[in-house]
């Protein structure tokens, strides 16, 4: 069969025809997220497991037992083993515990530095066509054998495409027109009167498909192993959120600790009539502090803001390996295609912030920011010389602040 490629064109036909539109289903993908082998996918299961197991702590991964969601304190121990040696031997071990079963893991690339790539290329070229989230994007693996999604039907805020690892499954959708007139579908197993109405996208490996944030859906098997990858893209952050936070981040700063009194003292609540006359002193003095905003203000605090938001790559969390700085590292930057993003500050004349994995420093050292775009540039690059005087302690800090947000690597 001729393979689809996700090319310009795709992305072109994809942006216009079916985004938040209408479900896709693509026979035989060209694309290298898919190329990722079952058995390159139950080494990265077990590299997070082991991490879950060392510190005691499963988050990420969610089980489920016919529909019913485990306690975090069992999660740890249905979780793949090195000695359940492939995908195929961990489901053997669980479908003798289990006859329903389902193993989700969020964000399980976050673990493997190296795989990370496979996932934004593809996320790279659906932002530059539909736009960059203004939540992010999710990649989770769902494998089991259980016959249908474990809490039902049900709409997710976020437009889903789906990557088959192994086995087939099969997605039963209903248009959000439909979804409205029947609220009966929600949560619920049993929809057989609404079969007619649905659509069934019946997939194997190779192929993917994607369905609009407003379509109600399931995913249904007969019960045998699957594995499938799945992107959830949310859409459930207007653009107008986005600048209210960032004028509330300002504003609560500007007002500081009269911002946080919870009582207001007034002289006169009205007079005899019930008109009111004027504002309490603490309103006044807000007043007088939103008038005297100035535009640059305001354009700093948007423009930071949407440089920490970028930062992260459209996903909510980067990933990253613990990195312990000292003057004398070494460092380069961890991908080359991920710089630390950096702006001057339009406010004061001498301070500039840096961001990566959605942190933001903000620092008016000049070595720091030449080390940043010597970094930037591709070179590498021992600290030491670039920090000096009465600032390099808290420049190493800043440095530490992007370390642990997964900006570079130690050689
Ligand atoms: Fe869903």
């Amino acid at each position: 069969m001729k393979s689809a490629l996700l090319d310009q064109k795709f992305w072109r036909h994809f942006a216009k025809n079916h985004w938040e539109k209408k479900p896709l289903l693509l026979r035989n993908v060209k694309s290298d997220l898919i190329e990722m082998t079952a058995d390159e996918i139950f080494d990265l299961l077990v590299l997070y497991a082991d991490r879950c197991r060392q510190i005691n702590d499963p988050t990420g991964f969610k089980f489920y037992t016919d529909g019913i969601k485990a306690q975090e304190e069992d999660v740890l121990s249905v979780l793949p083993e090195k000695s359940d040696k492939s995908l195929a031997g961990y489901h053997k071990r669980m479908n003798t515990l289990f006859s329903d079963y389902c193993l989700v893991c969020d964000e399980l690339l976050q673990v493997n530095l190296k795989k990370q790539h496979l996932l934004t290329d593809f996320t790279d070229q659906l932002y530059r066509h539909v736009g960059f989230p203004n939540r992010f994007s999710e990649m989770g693996l769902y494998l089991g054998n259980y016959k249908k999604t474990p809490f039902g039907v049900h709409v997710d805020s976020c437009g889903v495409f789906s990557f088959p690892v192994a086995g087939t499954k099969k997605f039963r959708l209903w248009n959000a027109a439909y979804g409205e007139k029947h609220p009966e579908l929600d949560r619920t197993f049993n929809y057989e009167k609404n079969k007619k109405h649905s659509q069934l996208l019946e997939v194997g490996p190779g192929d993917m498909t994607y369905w609009p944030s407003s379509e109600w859906h399931i995913a249904e098997s007969d019960g045998s192993f699957s594995a499938t990858w799945s992107l959830g893209v949310w859409v459930d952050q207007p653009h107008k959120d986005m600048v209210s936070d960032s004028v509330k981040e300002l504003l609560d700063k500007k007002l500081g600790s009269s911002g946080t009194q919870v009582m207001t003292a007034f002289k006169r609540l009205h007079n005899k009539s019930g008109e009111i006359t004027g504002l309490p002193k603490s309103f006044s003095n807000s007043l007088k502090l939103l008038q005297n905003l100035s535009p640059l203000e305001l354009q700093d605090i948007l423009s930071r803001n949407w440089m920490k938001h970028i930062s992260l790559q459209g996903f909510k969390t980067m990933p990253y390996e613990a990195l312990e700085l000292s003057a004398k590292s070494c460092l380069h930057l961890r991908n080359d295609r991920s710089p630390i993003l950096w702006q001057k500050s339009l406010v004061t004349s001498n301070n500039y912030y840096a961001s990566f994995g959605g942190v933001l420093i903000e620092s008016s050292s000049t070595g720091l920011l030449n080390l940043i775009k010597d970094l930037n540039a591709g070179n590498s690059c021992a600290i030491q010389p670039y920090l000096k005087g009465a600032s390099s302690k808290k420049d190493l800090h800043s440095l530490q602040t992007l370390a642990d947000a997964g900006a570079f690597n130690i050689l």
